[in-house]
């Protein structure tokens, strides 16, 4: 498939940059900036290449670098923002500090409408985020547009393939925007073969030729991403797949019976593991989150394994997706904060190939593809949920009692979301066992009982969240059916904490 390769200088856009693209009907993919000339022109169907936008100065002697010459690259190029500055810069061409910054929206006026700017109006409001400037163009570069701060906000060097804007183009407050994309598709020739409609097709072709008469397995943790994983392959090798989904005790309200209504009489095999007496078992005693996390892992990779032998499976299907496998690369180096369980997560010693239809799409685009396969729109549109469940929402130690609050306390929180139709502006809502008791008055005695804290984020990308500012009816609601519905609780706290500095899950 043709595509456009997006070099990552570290700038917050570049997925967004990729996004777009896709967006326009072209497949794009994100490599990191070092990548070797090797690397980028042995991607298949190569037809352009973008330098993202980073926070660096050129000048800066640790500032990142193309791992090649990109002046050697037979496809065209557009330098974004701090991609538009290095161009410039290893053209010969002149940049420098600007008297200020230029951040936020700003008039861009067009001299010459053509090449990466045709048919752009002579007066557009973009997009900036920047403190350096291109002064003076390299031989061979012609400016085409020019701000009041900046005085060549975008370039051309037609003849080499050259192109280069100084605002974000992939933003949606740069009016235009799209046109500018789709003009840099337009003269990279790259054809439009990226849908989703052509992904299924695509992606069942690939799955029975990958998998064959083999026969494999998939964890189902209700999240969209295993799901659609198992309805796509199940396209391709029907009875062949078993998609196992393992009651941990630790599971949504009512998760179970919704899974298999959501599974029972799809082309798969579908099984349902109660294993609650194993996790609670191997949870015993243990108050520590680290160590509950591990427990948790390793119960389920036990539970996993017995059925991947009793479905003689050679194949995990995992529903690993983009931003997955960008995470682990991106993180490498950085603490680890949690250690992160995913449901049907590789066991390290299992001797299966591991196959992961999902792998090159965007949350966005799983979601379309999700809808054309018919998933119910509540698995589509639910709340993540975390592989190690309330076993990290019970504070200290787990017990198949506190589950039993905590599983509906967190079932009140949504459903009340849901009824003040807010629960899709949420990123997750749900409620926190804590490990300690207070003092109340319900009817005319004293009671002493939990205290549940209630947590509502809003969130993008997962990496940051502010809390909800819900009103305060909804809140009352809220924390009166809590207090009403269920007899252990008699306290109910609302958790302020954006992240950072706090997790959204409190373990
Ligand atoms: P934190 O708490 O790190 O959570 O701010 C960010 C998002 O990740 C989810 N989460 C997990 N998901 N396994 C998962 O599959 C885990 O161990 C895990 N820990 C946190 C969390 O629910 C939130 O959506």
């Amino acid at each position: 498939m043709e595509r456009i390769v997006v070099l990552d200088f570290g700038g917050q856009y570049s997925h967004l940059i990729s996004r777009r693209v896709r967006e326009s009907g072209v497949f794009s993919q994100v490599m990191p900036s070092d990548s070797s000339l090797e690397d980028i022109e042995s991607t298949e169907g190569l037809r352009g290449v973008i330098l993202s936008g980073g926070a660096a100065s050129v000048y800066d002697p640790d500032s990142p670098r193309p791992g090649f010459d990109i002046f050697k690259l037979k496809v065209p190029v557009l330098g974004i923002c701090y991609g538009h500055q290095l161009i410039a810069h290893l053209a010969g061409g002149c940049v420098e500090a600007g008297k200020s910054g230029e951040y936020g929206t700003t008039v861009l006026t067009t001299e010459s409408a053509e090449a990466i700017m045709e048919d752009i109006p002579g007066n557009i409001s973009v997009w900036m985020n920047h403190r350096d400037i291109v002064s003076s163009m390299p031989q061979g570069f012609k400016t085409l547009s020019s701000t009041g701060h900046s005085p060549v906000a975008a370039y051309s060097n037609g003849e080499e393939g050259i192109y280069g804007v100084q605002f974000h183009p992939e933003v949606t407050h740069t009016e235009c925007g799209m046109r500018i994309i789709e003009n840099f598709i337009r003269l990279s020739g790259a054809k439009k073969q990226w849908g989703m409609q052509d992904f299924i097709k695509t992606a069942v072709d690939e799955a029975k030729s990958t998998i064959g008469d083999e026969k494999a397995i998939i964890g189902l943790s209700g999240g969209i991403d295993s799901c659609c994983a198992a309805v796509l392959t199940s396209r391709a090798i029907g009875e062949n797949l078993t998609a196992v989904y393992v009651d941990t005790g630790l599971m949504r309200h009512r998760e179970t019976e919704f899974m298999h209504e959501a599974f029972s009489g799809k082309k798969m095999r579908f099984v349902i593991v109660d294993a609650k007496k194993e996790f609670f078992e191997a949870l015993s005693g243990i108050t520590d989150p680290e160590a509950k996390r591990k427990a948790i892992g390793e119960t389920f990779i036990r539970v996993f394994e017995k059925e991947a032998g009793k479905a003689g499976a050679k194949y995990l299907i995992q529903g690993t997706i983009y931003s997955d496998r960008i995470e682990s690369g991106v993180t490498k180096h950085s603490d680890n904060i949690k250690s992160h369980h995913n449901v049907g997560g590789l066991p390290k010693d299992m001797d299966l190939k591991v196959y992961e239809p999902l792998r090159d799409l965007y949350k966005d685009e799983v979601r379309k593809i999700g809808e054309k396969l018919g998933l119910s729109s509540e698995i589509i549109k639910r709340h993540v949920f975390p592989g190690p469940g309330l076993g990290i929402r019970i504070l200290g130690e787990v017990t198949p009692e506190k589950a039993k609050i905590c599983r509906m306390a967190g079932h009140i929180v949504e459903d009340e979301l849901r009824k003040a139709g807010i629960y899709e502006d949420c990123w997750m809502g749900f409620a926190v066992l804590l490990p300690c008791k207070t003092v109340g008055i319900q009817g005319d005695s004293r009671s002493y009982k939990y205290p549940v804290a209630v947590r509502i984020v809003e969130s993008h990308d997962a990496m940051t969240s502010n809390f909800k500012r819900v009103p305060y009816d909804i809140l009352e609601s809220i924390s009166t059916r809590i207090t009403n519905e269920i007899s252990e609780v008699n306290r109910v706290v609302y958790d302020i904490t954006n992240k950072p500095p706090g997790t959204m899950e409190w373990e």
